[in-house]
């Protein structure tokens, strides 16, 4: 299952280093192509020769290797793999993750890459259990990065807890179930995503709170689970995440016709905050101010593109969810947005100010089906948007 498969191991520095030296082994026993990656702490505890003999290839080391830049570039490097996995991973290691920061080879490929991540952490116990430590987490699982323990036991330190990194086998078991085809392995399901900017004039425009972090979650977590992913975007503040295809766009028109073209698609999930008005009396020019009153604006509605599609005589996706963001009897208003868009079913979330929600990490939401209302316990935005894309697999699976 294994066979031809390339892995890029990074292995950083903690006492748990010693077991990656058999976790290489029992990768290249299955067939495995194993590109090391070395940072200086985890020198300190294995060595680049043996790294490098079990693997049977060159440890990579340096950020700025010259030889390496001439043979292949840290970019070409975090890309030519079909999974990167990082064993054991520290707590640093983590915390530059989740900053995104890049000061080294390792933090620049795991910042570069488009492929999937897989991590092993391994540290103290207390360092794991730290605030610092479980909010970066959070974050990396956000983001979409994959876990495979730690275990509970005794440590190196002499402590017991949640620290130990996961055995060899463990690994191999993890690296196994990402790498097989996910349940939508050759499906095509389009998300839109972020708000719209409806201009006034070239340097004004109308737009909304929405981060794009629901959306972009959602993608992400499709991806995950194999779906091959159009990702129509508005001006978001979270990027498009790994693996999507990523379709810019400004305002509702542009979103609209995005859409109408990346068509069939199997699924359609529209997190997109949509403007429903565009201004209708929008300026070629900067509208001045002359001091001759305030300039008035005129409105028109914007496309539907949820009901449009929901409403297709030929060629609507199979399953249509929508998104309903309310501030006041969510439930009820959600319902009743169900059987006026003809989507199949609707996320309905409280958006009030006192929620947090618009822009924050967490969601509360309710999905409302033909079947009814389901209330989901507050979750961060990868959790709903894994918990969604779980039960969208199910159901195109179900035909
Ligand atoms: O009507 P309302 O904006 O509350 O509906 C929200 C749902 O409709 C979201 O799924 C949103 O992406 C979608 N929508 C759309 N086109 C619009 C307005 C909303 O696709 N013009």
């Amino acid at each position: 299952m294994l066979s031809g498969k390339h892995i890029l191991l990074i292995i950083s520095g903690g006492i748990a280093a010693y077991k990656s030296l058999d976790l290489i082994r029992r990768l290249r026993e299955r067939g495995c192509r194993v590109t090391p990656v070395l940072t200086k702490g985890g020198a300190a505890f294995v060595t680049p020769l043996s790294v490098s003999a079990l693997a049977g290839a060159k440890v990579h080391e340096h950020l700025l290797d010259l030889t390496a830049e001439a043979e292949m570039g840290h970019i070409e490097l975090s890309r030519a793999a079909d999974l990167i996995v990082v064993a054991p991973a520290t707590a640093d290691l983590m915390a530059k993750m989740a900053g995104g920061q890049a000061d080294d080879l390792a933090s620049t490929l795991l910042l570069a890459t488009d492929k999937r991540v897989l991590i092993a952490p391994a540290m103290n116990v207390r360092m794991w259990t730290h605030t610092a430590t479980q909010r970066n987490i959070a974050r990396l699982k956000d983001d979409g990065i994959l876990f495979v323990g730690p275990n509970e036991g005794d440590m190196a330190c002499g402590e017991y807890g949640p620290g130990r990194m996961a055995e060899p086998l463990e690994i191999v078991a993890a690296i196994e179930k990402v790498l097989a085809d996910g349940p939508l392995k050759g499906r095509h399901v389009l998300v839109t995503s972020g708000p719209t900017h409806e201009p006034i004039d070239p340097v004004r425009y109308i737009a909304n709170r929405s981060s794009g972090a629901q959306g972009a979650a959602i993608a992400a977590a499709l991806v995950q689970l194999g779906a091959d992913v159009t990702f129509v975007t508005g001006p978001a503040t979270v990027a498009a995440p790994a693996g999507v295809r990523a379709v810019r766009v400004e305002t509702a028109q542009e979103m609209h016709d995005a859409v109408m073209a990346a068509l069939p698609a199997e699924a359609a999930v529209m997190a997109a905050a949509v403007a429903d008005w565009r201004v209708a009396s929008r300026s070629d020019q900067k509208i001045k101010k002359d001091g001759k009153g305030l300039p008035n604006l005129s409105f028109a509605e914007n496309p539907d593109i949820l009901a449009e599609v929901s409403k297709l005589k030929t060629g609507r996706p199979a399953l249509v969810v929508g998104f309903a963001a309310e501030t006041e009897n969510v439930a009820a208003n959600a319902a009743a947005k169900r059987k006026r868009k003809g989507c199949d079913w609707i996320v309905a979330n409280d958006v009030s100010p006192e929620t947090g929600i618009m822009g924050g990490a967490e969601n509360a939401v309710t999905l409302i089906s033909e079947g009814g209302a389901e209330d989901w316990p507050r979750m961060g935005k990868g959790d709903v948007a894994r918990k969604l894309a779980a039960r969208i697999a199910e159901t195109l699976l179900k035909g």
